[in-house]
């Protein structure tokens, strides 16, 4: 409950709503006064009322019927209602009880009567409204950890946006307007170990986040948290504590007074959710620790994910290297092969997961000439028959190797097909068309590609513009009919990228 909690008092008797307001002013509330019931209804929906005091004797709508109004609506029902009967009167009791009453005073009334029970219908209120915003602050962390989980995506997991709805969160966690930190300040260790810290403040129903220069840390005295720690301060406690020092600190760094504030401090990730109007307890704290929560924990796993997908990137490209033992020349190949793949996926509008699998997965097209003797990879003439036909058989050997891990699915089939044509003409099964899949499809132009602008024991390098020609017009060794028409159009669509990529990664 904000500034002066608010008394509507309602009578028809200009002499006891004079005496009411005389008592209830001097205690420091806000006082307003009407004549009868219709008025008290008019005020109770311009206005915030935190409690209203209602004569029962009133000419017009009387004092139960206000009461059951005021009951019989979802937005006012939790606004306490005390009665004003006469002494004695147990009729009067009943009725009010029936229509919703919280309390009754008794006339002629007894002025420290009167305060009590205000004050602890004023305490019920507030506890009341506490707990109805905790259910609504329960509902919201659930959905939007919900939300945070369906969207998730651990290899495009951006901190700063995690950042942004941390801070929205705790913006919109905790409700009404007047009831929400005016500036958020929020730092966390970056990928070069070195804090940043940002201001968050909210106006128009936009978030605007400033990047501050100071060293917060520094400036702060922050201890380097082994623990995290959870905290919350109201402006009458600061001085009681001892914490003027720090609240100095704090206001040399923002340009604002600093009243109640809460933070959560940990050795990566801190922050201060600074000058609600309402003073806080350990249930405001404990909210933003669990919305911190929710983000690190998505933080924790997105880095655990790429982690493990880097070792799986430097665990292939192992695998490749290997395979390449015999073939010194190949250099960059494999890298520039799986770049074009990319390229032209992209082009198709395959999905993002296919796409960034098929990079690393076109790597691996040529891992089964491990098997084939250095003897024949060398040889600087034309192979014997019998020498070509084991060569033709490394796309089986590279199954072999690739084995049924569903991980290496789309390796396999790039391994199994890299040879089929579209016209049926290939090794080592000979199958056409769509039955060769999609990735052994891309895979066969990129890697011609490559081929061609490689120098080779049998052959010469070509630049750009000849390798394309030669794509399109065929040679000896190639022919159009042998790629996907869609597919080589993509090719062809995006052909200026692969020179940039033959360029980058040359060698
Ligand atoms: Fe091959
Ligand atoms: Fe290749």
């Amino acid at each position: 409950m904000p500034g002066k909690p608010r008394l509507l008092c309602v009578d028809d008797e200009p002499v006891n709503l004079k005496l009411l307001d005389t008592i209830l002013t001097s205690q420091g509330y806000d006082v307003l006064t009407v004549p009868g019931g219709q008025e008290a209804l008019g005020v109770i929906q311009e206005k915030e009322i935190d409690l209203v005091l209602l004569d029962v004797m009133m000419p017009g709508m009387n004092g139960f019927e206000v009461c059951q109004w005021i009951k019989e609506r979802e937005e006012y029902r939790n606004i306490p209602v005390v009665m004003i009967t006469a002494l004695a009167s147990k009729e009067h009791r009943t009725r009010g009880i029936e229509a919703g009453a919280e309390d009754f005073i008794s006339k002629p009334i007894d002025k420290n009567e009167v305060l009590a029970r205000i004050k602890m219908l004023l305490k019920m209120r507030d506890l009341n409204s506490r707990l109805n915003r905790g259910y609504a602050n329960l509902n919201q962390l659930i959905s939007s950890g919900e939300e945070a989980i369906k969207t998730f995506n651990p290899l495009h997991f951006d901190f700063i946006s995690a950042i942004d709805n941390i801070v929205k969160q705790v913006i919109r966690q905790a409700g009404e307007s007047s009831d929400k930190p005016r500036i958020v300040l929020v730092g966390f260790v970056d990928e070069e170990r070195s804090w940043k810290w940002f201001q968050y403040e909210s106006a128009f129903e936009e978030l605007y986040r400033t990047p501050i220069e100071a060293d917060v840390q520094k400036a702060l005295r922050l201890p380097d948290y082994g623990e995290s720690t959870i905290a919350f301060y109201n402006e009458s406690d600061l001085e009681k504590i001892g914490l003027q020092a720090f609240v100095k600190k704090v206001e040399s760094l923002i340009p604002i007074k600093l009243a109640n504030f809460t933070c959560y401090l940990s050795a990566e990730f801190s922050i201060f959710a600074i000058n609600y109007s309402n003073d806080l307890t350990s249930y405001d704290a404990a909210v933003l620790k669990s919305i911190v929560m929710q983000s690190l924990f998505l933080k924790s796993l997105a880095d655990q994910v790429k982690e493990t997908e880097n070792a799986f990137a430097y665990l292939v490209s192992a695998l490749v290297r290997a395979s390449e033992a015999n073939d010194e020349e190949s250099g960059n190949h494999v890298k520039r092969v799986g770049l074009y793949c990319s390229i032209i996926s992209r082009k198709l509008k395959l999905v993002e997961s296919f796409v960034n699998n098929i990079r690393l997965s076109a790597q691996m097209h040529d891992v089964g000439m491990i098997y084939i003797p250095a003897g024949i990879i060398k040889k600087p003439g034309p192979l014997t028959r019998d020498e070509w036909n084991f060569v033709k058989n490394h796309p089986l050997f590279g199954v072999k190797i690739l084995g049924n891990h569903p991980r290496l699915q789309m390796a396999k089939n790039i391994a199994l097909a890299h040879h089929e044509k579209w016209d049926g003409s290939g090794y080592p099964y000979g199958i056409s068309g769509e039955k060769i899949p999609v990735e052994a499809r891309i895979l066969t132009i990129a890697d011609h590609y490559d081929v061609l602008r490689m120098s080779r024991p049998y052959k010469p390098s070509y630049d750009h513009e000849t390798t394309v020609k030669i794509l399109c017009e065929g040679n000896e060794r190639v022919n159009p009919n042998h790629f996907d028409p869609r597919v080589f159009k993509a090719f062809l669509e995006t052909a200026s990228h692969f020179e940039e990529v033959f360029e980058r990664w040359k060698g």
